[in-house]
Protein backbone atom coordinates (compact mmCIF):
# COMPACT_ATOMS: atom_id res chain seq x y z
CA UNK A 1 0.00 0.00 0.00
CA UNK A 2 1.09 3.66 -0.94
CA UNK A 3 0.91 5.27 2.32
CA UNK A 4 2.93 8.16 1.28
CA UNK A 5 0.15 10.81 0.41
CA UNK A 6 -0.89 10.12 4.86
CA UNK A 7 2.31 10.68 5.57
CA UNK A 8 3.01 13.99 4.18
CA UNK A 9 -0.82 14.81 5.84
CA UNK A 10 0.52 13.45 9.36
CA UNK A 11 4.21 15.35 8.69
CA UNK A 12 2.24 19.02 7.96
CA UNK A 13 0.12 18.09 11.40
CA UNK A 14 3.01 17.87 13.13
CA UNK A 15 4.62 20.72 11.46
CA UNK A 16 1.75 22.93 12.83
CA UNK A 17 1.40 21.44 15.94
CA UNK A 18 4.95 21.74 17.35
CA UNK A 19 6.12 24.19 14.96
CA UNK A 20 9.15 22.64 13.76
CA UNK A 21 10.09 22.14 10.47
CA UNK A 22 10.33 18.34 9.54
CA UNK A 23 12.03 18.93 6.07
CA UNK A 24 15.52 20.07 8.30
CA UNK A 25 15.58 16.51 9.05
CA UNK A 26 16.36 13.30 6.50
CA UNK A 27 13.22 11.78 5.72
CA UNK A 28 13.90 8.45 6.54
CA UNK A 29 14.36 9.82 10.10
CA UNK A 30 11.46 10.98 11.10
CA UNK A 31 9.95 8.02 9.41
CA UNK A 32 11.54 6.19 11.92
CA UNK A 33 10.41 8.44 14.67
CA UNK A 34 7.06 8.31 13.89
CA UNK A 35 7.17 4.37 13.71
CA UNK A 36 8.46 4.52 17.37
CA UNK A 37 5.43 6.41 18.51
CA UNK A 38 2.99 4.55 16.32
CA UNK A 39 4.52 1.89 18.26
CA UNK A 40 3.92 2.95 21.68
CA UNK A 41 0.33 3.78 21.06
CA UNK A 42 -0.47 0.76 18.87
CA UNK A 43 -1.50 2.60 16.02
CA UNK A 44 -0.51 0.70 12.90
CA UNK A 45 -0.26 3.28 10.08
CA UNK A 46 0.67 7.27 9.38
CA UNK A 47 -3.92 8.02 8.72
CA UNK A 48 -4.07 6.09 12.31
CA UNK A 49 -1.54 7.46 14.15
CA UNK A 50 -2.99 11.27 12.91
CA UNK A 51 -6.14 10.34 14.33
CA UNK A 52 -4.11 9.15 17.50
CA UNK A 53 -2.65 12.50 17.65
CA UNK A 54 -5.73 14.49 17.08
CA UNK A 55 -7.90 12.74 19.74
CA UNK A 56 -4.86 12.10 22.60
CA UNK A 57 -3.26 15.69 23.78
CA UNK A 58 -1.26 13.93 25.87
CA UNK A 59 1.07 12.40 22.80
CA UNK A 60 1.97 15.57 21.53
CA UNK A 61 5.33 15.86 24.25
CA UNK A 62 6.48 12.56 23.47
CA UNK A 63 6.09 13.04 20.02
CA UNK A 64 8.18 16.53 19.84
CA UNK A 65 10.59 14.25 22.17
CA UNK A 66 11.24 11.56 19.77
CA UNK A 67 11.59 14.05 17.50
CA UNK A 68 14.12 16.09 18.70
CA UNK A 69 16.42 13.52 20.77
CA UNK A 70 19.74 14.07 19.48
CA UNK A 71 18.66 17.55 18.17
CA UNK A 72 22.28 20.03 19.04
CA UNK A 73 23.57 22.74 16.98
CA UNK A 74 27.33 24.50 17.15
CA UNK A 75 26.41 27.76 19.99
CA UNK A 76 22.98 26.40 21.04
CA UNK A 77 21.54 29.38 22.85
CA UNK A 78 24.27 31.60 22.08
CA UNK A 79 24.12 33.87 25.25
CA UNK A 80 25.04 31.11 27.61
CA UNK A 81 28.19 30.90 25.45
CA UNK A 82 28.97 34.25 25.64
CA UNK A 83 28.92 34.10 29.40
CA UNK A 84 31.40 31.22 29.32
CA UNK A 85 33.47 33.32 27.38
CA UNK A 86 33.02 36.41 29.33
CA UNK A 87 32.49 35.47 32.77
CA UNK A 88 32.80 31.22 33.66
CA UNK A 89 36.08 30.85 32.06
CA UNK A 90 37.55 33.74 33.04
CA UNK A 91 36.70 33.53 36.75
CA UNK A 92 37.93 29.94 36.95
CA UNK A 93 41.23 30.49 35.30
CA UNK A 94 41.54 33.61 37.74
CA UNK A 95 41.80 30.70 40.63
CA UNK A 96 43.69 27.82 38.98
CA UNK A 97 45.96 27.03 35.87
CA UNK A 98 44.38 23.98 34.72
CA UNK A 99 40.27 23.74 34.45
CA UNK A 100 38.41 20.31 33.84
CA UNK A 101 35.14 20.27 32.24
CA UNK A 102 32.21 17.69 32.33
CA UNK A 103 29.83 18.08 29.03
CA UNK A 104 27.05 15.36 29.64
CA UNK A 105 24.46 14.00 27.43
CA UNK A 106 27.08 15.28 24.39
CA UNK A 107 25.36 14.28 21.26
CA UNK A 108 26.89 14.50 17.93
CA UNK A 109 29.42 17.05 19.45
CA UNK A 110 28.64 20.28 18.89
CA UNK A 111 28.25 21.12 22.13
CA UNK A 112 31.80 20.19 23.62
CA UNK A 113 33.25 21.37 20.50
CA UNK A 114 31.65 24.80 21.16
CA UNK A 115 33.14 24.53 24.03
CA UNK A 116 36.74 22.85 23.16
CA UNK A 117 36.55 26.40 20.82
CA UNK A 118 36.27 28.73 23.72
CA UNK A 119 38.45 27.15 26.04
CA UNK A 120 41.38 26.89 23.04
CA UNK A 121 40.45 30.94 22.70
CA UNK A 122 41.64 31.11 26.46
CA UNK A 123 44.29 28.95 26.17
CA UNK A 124 45.82 31.01 23.35
CA UNK A 125 47.24 33.34 24.32
CA UNK A 126 48.47 31.76 28.06
CA UNK A 127 50.42 28.89 27.98
CA UNK A 128 50.81 27.92 31.41
CA UNK A 129 47.12 27.23 31.44
CA UNK A 130 45.34 24.12 30.42
CA UNK A 131 42.19 22.20 30.05
CA UNK A 132 40.31 19.03 29.54
CA UNK A 133 36.88 18.13 28.53
CA UNK A 134 35.06 15.18 28.98
CA UNK A 135 32.08 14.29 26.45
CA UNK A 136 29.76 11.75 27.62
CA UNK A 137 26.80 10.40 26.11
CA UNK A 138 24.68 7.39 26.96
CA UNK A 139 24.05 6.50 22.92
CA UNK A 140 27.19 5.30 21.57
CA UNK A 141 26.75 6.20 17.72
CA UNK A 142 25.94 9.81 18.49
CA UNK A 143 29.17 9.37 20.64
CA UNK A 144 31.27 7.91 17.79
CA UNK A 145 29.92 10.68 15.43
CA UNK A 146 31.19 13.09 17.90
CA UNK A 147 34.57 11.49 18.22
CA UNK A 148 35.20 11.64 14.67
CA UNK A 149 34.73 15.35 14.71
CA UNK A 150 32.81 15.73 11.08
CA UNK A 151 30.19 17.70 10.59
CA UNK A 152 28.43 18.73 7.02
CA UNK A 153 28.25 22.20 6.47
CA UNK A 154 24.92 23.03 7.29
CA UNK A 155 26.05 21.94 10.67
CA UNK A 156 28.62 24.59 10.68
CA UNK A 157 27.14 27.78 8.41
CA UNK A 158 25.93 29.66 11.60
CA UNK A 159 29.75 29.88 12.58
CA UNK A 160 31.39 32.69 11.85
CA UNK A 161 33.90 32.42 8.52
CA UNK A 162 36.99 33.25 10.92
CA UNK A 163 35.77 30.74 13.56
CA UNK A 164 35.31 27.71 10.56
CA UNK A 165 38.78 28.69 9.13
CA UNK A 166 40.47 28.55 12.52
CA UNK A 167 39.26 25.54 14.16
CA UNK A 168 38.00 23.29 10.76
CA UNK A 169 39.54 21.64 7.67
CA UNK A 170 37.26 21.51 4.76
CA UNK A 171 37.98 18.13 3.15
CA UNK A 172 37.84 16.84 -0.71
CA UNK A 173 34.45 15.79 0.14
CA UNK A 174 33.09 19.23 1.08
CA UNK A 175 32.83 17.84 4.73
CA UNK A 176 34.20 19.92 7.83
CA UNK A 177 36.75 18.39 10.22
CA UNK A 178 37.62 19.10 13.52
CA UNK A 179 41.31 20.70 14.19
CA UNK A 180 43.69 18.86 16.02
CA UNK A 181 44.36 21.59 18.48
CA UNK A 182 40.26 20.93 19.49
CA UNK A 183 40.72 17.45 19.67
CA UNK A 184 43.05 17.62 22.02
CA UNK A 185 40.89 19.16 24.54
CA UNK A 186 38.29 16.37 24.24
CA UNK A 187 37.94 12.60 25.42
CA UNK A 188 34.79 11.17 24.55
CA UNK A 189 33.31 8.63 26.88
CA UNK A 190 30.41 5.89 27.08
CA UNK A 191 28.07 7.17 30.20
CA UNK A 192 24.72 6.84 31.80
CA UNK A 193 23.77 10.06 33.73
CA UNK A 194 21.16 7.51 35.39
CA UNK A 195 23.95 5.42 36.51
CA UNK A 196 24.24 7.54 40.05
CA UNK A 197 28.32 7.71 39.49
CA UNK A 198 29.87 10.62 37.82
CA UNK A 199 32.70 9.32 34.88
CA UNK A 200 34.78 12.39 36.57
CA UNK A 201 35.32 14.36 39.88
CA UNK A 202 36.82 17.51 40.60
CA UNK A 203 35.02 18.81 37.87
CA UNK A 204 35.05 23.13 37.45
CA UNK A 205 31.85 23.57 34.93
CA UNK A 206 29.27 20.87 34.37
CA UNK A 207 26.93 21.84 31.12
CA UNK A 208 23.86 19.26 30.91
CA UNK A 209 21.50 20.81 28.49
CA UNK A 210 18.61 19.70 26.89
CA UNK A 211 19.01 16.04 27.95
CA UNK A 212 16.47 15.67 31.09
CA UNK A 213 13.24 15.48 29.39
CA UNK A 214 12.62 11.91 30.00
CA UNK A 215 13.62 11.78 33.67
CA UNK A 216 11.33 11.96 36.09
CA UNK A 217 11.58 14.84 38.88
CA UNK A 218 13.32 12.11 41.39
CA UNK A 219 15.85 10.96 38.51
CA UNK A 220 16.47 14.42 37.80
CA UNK A 221 16.82 15.44 41.32
CA UNK A 222 19.34 12.64 41.91
CA UNK A 223 21.22 13.96 38.74
CA UNK A 224 21.40 17.39 40.42
CA UNK A 225 22.64 15.71 43.43
CA UNK A 226 25.53 13.43 41.14
CA UNK A 227 26.06 17.25 39.58
CA UNK A 228 27.19 18.95 42.65
CA UNK A 229 29.13 15.31 44.21
CA UNK A 230 31.55 15.62 40.84
CA UNK A 231 31.71 19.56 40.88
CA UNK A 232 34.63 21.43 43.28
CA UNK A 233 33.65 24.47 45.85
CA UNK A 234 32.34 27.03 43.55
CA UNK A 235 31.95 24.87 40.63
CA UNK A 236 29.87 26.03 37.36
CA UNK A 237 26.18 24.17 36.32
CA UNK A 238 24.87 24.94 33.33
CA UNK A 239 21.43 23.44 32.31
CA UNK A 240 19.66 23.89 29.67
CA UNK A 241 17.17 26.84 29.11
CA UNK A 242 13.89 25.05 29.43
CA UNK A 243 14.97 23.12 32.71
CA UNK A 244 15.44 23.96 36.05
CA UNK A 245 16.44 22.66 39.71
CA UNK A 246 13.80 20.44 41.23
CA UNK A 247 12.97 22.39 45.06
CA UNK A 248 14.49 19.13 46.96
CA UNK A 249 17.37 20.07 45.79
CA UNK A 250 17.73 24.02 44.62
CA UNK A 251 19.59 24.76 47.79
CA UNK A 252 22.50 22.74 46.56
CA UNK A 253 23.49 25.49 43.93
CA UNK A 254 23.34 29.19 44.07
CA UNK A 255 21.83 31.01 40.68
CA UNK A 256 24.74 32.98 39.32
CA UNK A 257 22.23 34.17 36.00
CA UNK A 258 19.12 32.97 36.04
CA UNK A 259 17.94 33.46 32.16
CA UNK A 260 20.89 31.24 31.07
CA UNK A 261 20.58 28.62 33.89
CA UNK A 262 23.77 28.83 35.49
CA UNK A 263 24.31 28.07 38.64
CA UNK A 264 26.97 27.85 41.11
CA UNK A 265 28.00 24.47 43.61
CA UNK A 266 26.90 25.61 47.26
CA UNK A 267 28.85 23.52 49.48
CA UNK A 268 27.18 24.15 52.06
CA UNK A 269 23.71 23.69 51.69
CA UNK A 270 21.24 26.01 53.52
CA UNK A 271 19.99 24.12 55.98
CA UNK A 272 16.23 24.88 57.42
CA UNK A 273 16.49 26.97 60.44
CA UNK A 274 15.89 24.76 63.99
CA UNK A 275 14.00 26.99 66.43
C1 LIG B 1 18.82 16.70 22.71
S1 LIG B 1 20.42 16.04 22.92
C2 LIG B 1 21.21 17.41 23.71
C3 LIG B 1 22.58 17.67 23.18
C4 LIG B 1 23.27 18.91 23.75
N1 LIG B 1 23.46 18.79 25.17
C5 LIG B 1 22.51 20.17 23.43
O1 LIG B 1 21.90 20.76 24.33
O2 LIG B 1 22.52 20.60 22.27
C6 LIG B 1 20.17 14.92 24.30
C7 LIG B 1 21.29 13.89 24.46
O3 LIG B 1 21.16 13.30 25.75
C8 LIG B 1 21.52 11.95 25.66
N2 LIG B 1 20.96 11.20 26.79
C9 LIG B 1 19.65 10.90 27.00
N3 LIG B 1 19.54 10.16 28.13
C10 LIG B 1 20.80 10.02 28.64
C11 LIG B 1 21.34 9.35 29.78
N4 LIG B 1 20.56 8.69 30.63
N5 LIG B 1 22.67 9.41 29.98
C12 LIG B 1 23.48 10.08 29.13
N6 LIG B 1 23.04 10.71 28.03
C13 LIG B 1 21.71 10.68 27.79
C14 LIG B 1 20.92 11.53 24.32
O4 LIG B 1 21.56 10.35 23.82
C15 LIG B 1 21.18 12.76 23.45
O5 LIG B 1 22.38 12.63 22.73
Amino acid sequence: MDDSADFVLLKRHVEQLLKIQCSNYKEDYIKRRFLSRMRSTNTTNYSDYLKYLKSHPQETEPLRNALTINVTEFFRDKEVWDEVKNVILPSLFAQKKRISIWCAGSSTGEEPYTLAILLHDALVNHKDWSGIITATDIDEVVLAKAKAGIFEEKSIQKLPTVQVQRHFTKRPDGLYEVKPHLRELLRFRPHDLMSGVPPVRYVDLITCRNVTIYFTEKQKDDLTRMFHSALVSDGYYIMGKTEYLGRQVEDLFTPKNTAQKIFMKREKPLQPKTP
